[in-house]
């Protein structure tokens, strides 16, 4: 019997309010933004897409950015209606999308709900005034946490997103913030430790030393751990390094990735990736904003196709499945048995029930772990 295979639709939307200093996702700051042109290319490309899979149900969408909650309700519920007409739908449909707590965006939480959303995902990465102007952030703790408590009043399923180890952060503040957090959340949270990227402001500040205040490794290490013991005491369990949910409140978009299934990305930048008879396709979508409506207009905003060789496939399934708590399926990777063994004879990985997962103490090293899976 064939697996069955989660299928979903991944739309990026490229814009933000301003750009935060640490952020490197494909995210643009601009004037103007003409909705009903984005709103065409998207369902322009939602009827190019339908062609790579068009015989299979849709489980999920998912609008992340950037920032999706400056899309109007109508722009959505466009994308969402185009969807429809190119898959059914799964009864269990989850339609996400990422929000910013600012209050002009909370007004339009009702519109979203209309157009068929149904989990949203809060930024709001603090709870602290000061620390959020330091991530230069548009907010105030006050307007997210009340951008939650409304989203928890409308849509059936929320979770927002925080960054720990950030500048000047000791253990028992963040210990105070995600006791808060947990009291706040509703099932799912998304705790991400901050990573300095090249690229960004704090990337280039970081370079020159004046980033002050970031926390050394055995710091960000406690509070990692800190995160998964309180997390679990409050009933969510790390279903993803990063990610925390009591039970049936996980991302079902983000667990097709992390189990390597199926999705199509539509939007700059985005990708996709599915099976094809035998082969694993990759496609990559142009990335400038301008480029991408371009592309649309001129036919596809894709910019790259490749098939992923069966070694890059297996390599990509590894290190997004060791993410997940429940790991992967031994039978899938045999090739890889005698370094599971190895692992698993050093305390990083178990097995159990033909599964091979980390340990928390893999966990903790897993780019170490994976780097020495893939060595
Ligand atoms: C694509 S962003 C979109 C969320 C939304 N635009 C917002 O900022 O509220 C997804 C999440 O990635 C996280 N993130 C982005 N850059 C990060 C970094 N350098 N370190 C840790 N987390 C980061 C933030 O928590 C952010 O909410
Ligand atoms: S964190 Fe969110 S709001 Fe900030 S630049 Fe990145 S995508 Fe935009």
């Amino acid at each position: 019997m064939t697996e069955r295979r989660g299928f979903g639709l991944y739309v990026h939307w490229p814009f933000c309010q301003a750009k935060c200093p640490y952020c490197d996702f494909n995210s643009h700051v601009v004037e103007k933004i003409d909705q009903n042109h984005w709103r065409d290319a998207f369902r322009k490309e939602v009827a190019r897409v339908q062609n790579d899979l068009p015989d299979r149900t849709l489980n999920t969408i998912f609008f992340g950015g950037g920032t999706p909650s400056l899309m109007t309700p109508e722009t959505v519920d466009a994308v969402i209606s185009a969807a429809r007409e190119a898959w059914p739908f799964a009864n269990d449909m989850e339609i996400t999308l990422e929000a910013n707590p600012t209050s002009i965006e909370a007004e339009r939480f009702r519109g979203f709900l209309g157009a068929g959303i149904n989990r949203v995902s809060i930024g709001v990465q603090a709870l602290i005034n000061e620390d959020l102007r330091r991530l230069g952030r548009l907010h105030s703790a006050d307007e997210a946490r009340r951008a939650v408590e409304l989203a928890k009043s409308i849509f059936p399923r929320v979770s927002f997103d925080l960054i720990y180890a950030r500048q000047d952060q000791s253990l028992s503040d963040w210990e105070s913030e995600l006791t808060e957090a947990l009291e706040l959340a509703d099932g799912h949270l998304s705790l991400y430790q901050l990573t300095i990227e090249p690229g960004t402001a704090f990337g280039d500040r970081f370079a020159v030393g004046k980033l002050r205040g970031l926390p050394e490794e055995g710091l960000a290490a406690d509070m990692f751990e800190l995160t998964q013991d309180l997390t679990s005491r409050h009933g969510l369990h790390a279903y993803e390094v990063s990610n925390h949910a009591a039970p049936s409140y996980e991302s079902r978009h983000n667990l097709i990735y992390w189990r390597g299934h199926d999705w199509l990305g539509i939007g700059p930048g985005a990708h996709g990736r599915f099976t094809f008879g035998e082969r694993r396709i990759a496609t990559e979508s142009h990335s400038l904003p301008s480029e991408w409506l371009n592309a649309v207009s001129d036919g596809s905003g894709e910019n790259v196709r490749t098939t992923l060789t069966e070694q890059d496939d297996v390599e990509e399934r590894l290190m997004m499945g060791l993410r997940l708590e429940e790991g992967i399926k031994e039978t899938k990777f045999s090739e890889y048995i005698n370094k599971f063994n190895d692992l698993i004879e050093i305390g990083m990985l178990e097995r159990s029930q033909e599964r091979v997962r980390t340990t928390p103490a893999g966990r903790r090293v897993l780019n170490a772990v994976i780097r020495e899976l893939l060595a």
